[in-house]
This record gives C-alpha cells, sequence and structure tokens, in this order.
C-alpha cells in the first residue's frame, strides 16, 4: 500500500525535496496550465475551512482545477461536524470520496488528527501555530529575487537575514522560526517581550536539528541593521479579537515604518503575508514601496501549492 504523506509542518519535507518543489512551481509559473504537469487529473480535493481566507481559499481552489482535478469548497457550519459528528470519523468518510484534503483551521491538532484518521494526503493550510504553505512560498519569492543561476532553490537563502516584526508568538512567527532554520537563514525576531517564541516552536526547532538560526531581540534597531528583509504581519489574529487594544499598546513601537525600513541593507526587501492593516503593523509607505514584494508572494501561493499537491501525489 502506498504510504500518505501529508504537509502539516515546514519540515515535512527535506531540503532536496522542497527544492524540487520550487524548480516544479517555477515551472508552473512560466506555463500555468501544463499539459505535462497533471498530477490530479480526474481527482477531487476537499478545501474544508473553519476561518476566513482570500488567497488560501482562492488559489487552491484554481490550483486543483489547473492540475486537472475537482476542488470542493467545504464550509465547516455546514457539515456535520460543526453538530458534533467527530473528527475521525469525518476524516474516515472524506477519505471515501476525496483523494486530498486541504484544512484552515483554529487547532493544529485538528489538522494532525484529520492525517492521522483518515487516509489521503491533507495539507494545512493554516493553524493557530503554523502556516507552512506561506513560508514555502515566501522562500520561493525571496529565492526568485536573489537566484544565482536558471532556477530559484534553498541555495539563494543561505544565511541571509530575516527580520520578523511584531507578535513572536503567532503562527506566521512560528513557521518563520521552523522555515528559516530548515531554509539555513539567520532568522530574527524581533517584539516586546509580551509576545516572544512560545515554548512549543522552541521545543520543535530543537528536536528538528536544522541548519540555520533564530534569535529574539526586543530593540528594533539592533534587529533591522542588516537585514536582508524585514517580514510583518497583523497584530490581531483571527481569534484574537477580544485582545485587540492590549496587543496595538504593545505592539506599536514595532510598525515597520520608513525609520525601520532604512536601517535596513539598501536593497532590503518588504514582505507581508496579507491582509495588511495599513498604519498599524506596517506604514503606507513602506506598503508603496519598489522593494515591496508582497503581491508577488500573494500570487505564488497559486504556483508553490500547485508543486506541494503535485509532490503529495508523486
Ligand atoms: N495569507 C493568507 O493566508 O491569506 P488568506 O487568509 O486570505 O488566505
Amino acid at each position: 500500500m502506498k504510504n500518505i504523506r501529508h504537509f502539516l509542518k515546514e519540515t515535512d519535507f527535506s531540503k532536496e525535496e522542497v527544492d524540487h518543489i520550487f524548480s516544479l512551481a517555477d515551472t508552473l509559473k512560466k506555463n500555468r496550465a501544463n499539459p505535462q504537469i497533471r498530477s490530479l487529473n480526474n481527482q477531487s480535493w476537499g478545501l474544508l475551512f473553519f476561518k476566513n481566507s482570500t488567497r488560501t481559499r482562492i488559489s487552491f481552489d484554481v490550483g486543483v482545477n489547473e492540475l486537472g482535478g475537482h476542488g470542493i469548497y467545504l464550509d465547516q457550519k455546514s457539515l456535520q461536524i460543526s453538530r458534533g459528528e467527530s473528527v475521525a470519523d469525518t476524516a474516515k468518510v472524506v477519505s471515501r470520496y476525496l483523494h486530498g484534503l486541504v484544512i484552515r483551521a483554529f487547532e493544529h491538532s485538528l489538522v494532525e488528527e484529520f492525517a492521522a484518521e483518515g487516509s489521503i494526503p491533507v495539507i494545512n493550510a493554516l493553524t493557530d501555530f503554523l502556516h507552512p504553505c506561506q513560508i514555502y512560498t515566501d522562500a520561493f519569492t525571496l529565492a526568485e529575487n536573489w537566484k544565482s543561476g536558471e532556477v530559484p532553490c534553498l541555495e539563494d537563502l543561505k544565511g541571509k537575514k530575516l527580520v520578523f516584526m511584531g507578535d513572536c508568538d503567532s503562527n506566521m512567527a512560528n513557521s518563520w522560526i521552523l522555515g528559516g532554520c530548515l531554509f539555513g537563514m539567520e532568522v530574527v525576531m524581533c517584539g516586546p517581550k509580551e509576545f516572544q517564541p512560545g515554548e512549543e516552536i522552541k521545543k520543535l526547532v530543537e528536536s528538528s536539528n536544522l541548519d540555520g538560526s533564530y534569535t529574539f531581540t526586543t530593540d528594533v534597531k539592533s534587529a533591522c541593521c542588516e537585514a536582508d528583509v524585514i517580514y510583518t504581519d497583523v497584530w490581531v489574529s483571527m481569534g484574537d479579537e477580544s485582545e485587540a487594544a492590549k496587543r496595538k499598546e504593545l505592539l506599536s513601537p514595532y510598525q515597520v515604518n520608513l525609520n525601520a525600513f532604512k536601517m535596513a541593507k539598501g536593497d532590503a526587501l518588504f514582505m507581508h503575508c496579507l491582509p495588511a492593516h495599513e498604519g498599524e503593523e506596517v506604514s503606507a509607505d513602506v506598503l508603496a514601496l519598489p522593494n515591496s514584494i508582497i503581491f508577488d508572494q500573494a500570487e505564488n501561493r497559486l504556483h508553490v501549492q500547485k508543486a506541494i499537491m503535485a509532490k503529495l501525489v508523486e
């Protein structure tokens, strides 16, 4: 019986496999509906969302279709799971119909349970702990900008300094810590001490034996000095709405504005996974800089996720 593979966290693929995904994404970007690459031909993939989404939902739906498959959007509110049917039973049942499942959820344990109980590939499309599809896409986007050869690859990222500003105890921060260390980057997390990286991600990195490193600082100047890329995300994530006022007060010194950006290298890039809250975590002038690559990131979600799906069904 074929071994079922899942993509739940950044380290679920080896570095060699990540390079293969980047190469495939590059090919797919040059020819979106490549007739040679119909990896999901006649397959049906479920897109199960417990949270709102624009980029992830649309790019997966389009991506499944461009690979020859059929995407079915599953709003959790209309499934029996919202009326108490167990995750285990739901996973077993949908595995009888579908060939793969993309899930956006609150608890990370829910996507792990779907993967463990079902018998089809599961992709983590964001949980409160990690957002691996975003990080693979962002790494690919950086490699495109810094590539030394024909095809973007992880070697292009080696030793580059990425500064993550803001809530360093969030899913995007966790994913940059884990992904950046896998990719061999120097990751600097910069935010208030109240939002420093948590124990769970520290333990996961320690147990993963990775090449890169990460540090945490509260000091914006030392963090941004000589940075190759500055990254930020919203201060109030989905599920954190009740803490909005406290978060905005503690995180306001960590806004990515021109003052912060000028401390980085002259050719530094600005990244944001979007949606952005202009005037909160990032100023309007930084969002509009020529070195802001936010819409390339958004576009590349499509190409990289197609490559991830193709890799899972190889
Ligand atoms: N960046 C991201 O995951 O966007 P959506 O929430 O719109 O999917």
